[in-house]
């Protein structure tokens, strides 16, 4: 079965199509994010205007590229939310178009959930890569993305259930926020990634200078708006040191503290990575489950796949750990077209809407 997955929710212009779940036959990706780069995040409007303007070339390229007729598609799979309104109507309008003008089922997808089905796509095209089987269920999932911090267990393709998330800002966005912190460029997330590699390559001493909020609370759940906070005082006092004093945050002299920055994107990152791998795995430790899957641009991270995967040996448990590769956790269509192939909630064309505030549990 081919689906064509069509993904709008934020910056990136996606379409793919995907042959039963596992095969990606082709997955194309238009993306304003240079553009956002230029104002530090994404404004709304223009990540909407430039939706409309990639949308119809992506999806033409997705089916030129995966070699399939429009008689070859049987259904079409779309991401109604969570995410921008004005992006999420662009795919969700095109989507119910072209379902109506080539006549094929149409399938609404949540977003959050179809990150995790990034752990049950197996081969491209032109290679095969991570475990032969898909994962097995009951599978603790932890979505960590742009605009969410979810651990969900899933107990099977239809059966979602919470276990825990965050309780301020998301994951991503606590990267996003602390980079432009330090002067690095949007998204945070690899830009901190870089910049910790840097200084992880040279030095081993632990790092332990920002907070770990709720590391040691008895619940699954996270906290990360006060690490902002910690980095804006940490580069205050680094620049009191430094006798510079300057118009923070906008306008300081990052010569100032540039020498320390690499130092500053470890600890940020550590403090991130350390609170996700403690507090998952403590779940993990209770549910017991089958398989442990990460998803969502923050799983791109290496050093959070390195952490988990010490920390699962540390603690010897049982489990099969899955990260997706680097290019399908952040957004791509992919997942969106075999999420709609395991958990296929087909509805007809007039009912579906986009739902800017969809959770990870709720319905379409
Ligand atoms: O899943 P995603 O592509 O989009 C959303 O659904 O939000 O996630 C984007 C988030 C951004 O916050 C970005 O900074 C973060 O994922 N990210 C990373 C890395 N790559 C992307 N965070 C840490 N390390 C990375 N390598
Ligand atoms: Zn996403």
């Amino acid at each position: 079965m081919k689906i064509l997955g069509i993904e709008t929710s934020c910056d990136e212009t996606a379409a793919a199509v995907v042959e039963n779940g596992t095969k990606i036959l082709s997955s194309v990706i238009a993306s304003s994010a240079q553009m956002h780069a230029k104002t530090g995040g994404i404004i709304p409007e223009e990540a909407a205007r430039q939706q409309v303007v990639s949308i119809l070339p992506v999806v033409k390229s997705a089916l030129s590229q995966s070699g399939s007729e429009i008689s070859d598609i049987d259904s079409i799979a779309v991401t109604v939310g969570p995410g921008l309104i004005g992006s999420l109507l662009v795919g969700v309008e095109t989507a119910r178009t072209l379902a109506v003008l080539w006549q094929k089922p149409l399938i609404p997808v949540n977003h959050l959930v179809a990150h995790i089905y990034a752990n049950f796509i197996r081969e491209t095209q032109n290679s095969k890569f991570q475990k032969p089987n898909s994962p097995e269920f009951p599978a603790l999932a932890l979505v960590v993305s742009g605009g969410h911090t979810d651990l969900v267990l899933m107990k099977s393709h239809t059966k979602i259930e919470w276990v825990g998330g965050t309780r301020d800002d998301a994951a991503g966005e606590a990267f996003d926020k602390t980079a432009r912190l330090l002067h690095l460029p949007y998204p945070g997330g690899p830009s901190i990634a870089n910049s910790a590699a840097k200084y992880l390559a040279l030095n081993h001493q632990p790092l332990t200078l920002f907070p770990r909020p709720m590391v040691d609370e008895a619940n699954f759940d996270w906290s990360f708006s006060g690490l902002k906070t910690a980095v804006l005082r940490e580069i205050q006092k680094l620049e009191i040191r430094s006798g510079k004093k300057s118009n923070f945050p906008l306008q300081y002299p990052a010569s100032n503290i540039e020498p320390l920055i690499p130092k500053l994107a470890a600890e940020i990152q550590e403090a991130i990575v350390d609170v996700l791998v403690t507090k998952t795995l403590a779940a993990a430790s209770l549910i017991k489950p089958k398989s442990l899957l990460l998803a969502g641009g923050v799983a791109a991270n290496t050093r959070l796949r390195e952490k988990f995967e010490l920390a699962i040996s540390h603690q010897s448990l049982t489990v099969d750990f899955r990260v997706p590769p680097p290019p399908l956790c952040t957004d791509n269509a992919a997942y969106i077209a075999s999420c709609a192939y395991f958990a296929p909630h087909a509805k007809d064309w007039t009912e579906i809407t986009a739902n800017p505030q969809l959770a990870i549990v709720g319905a379409i």
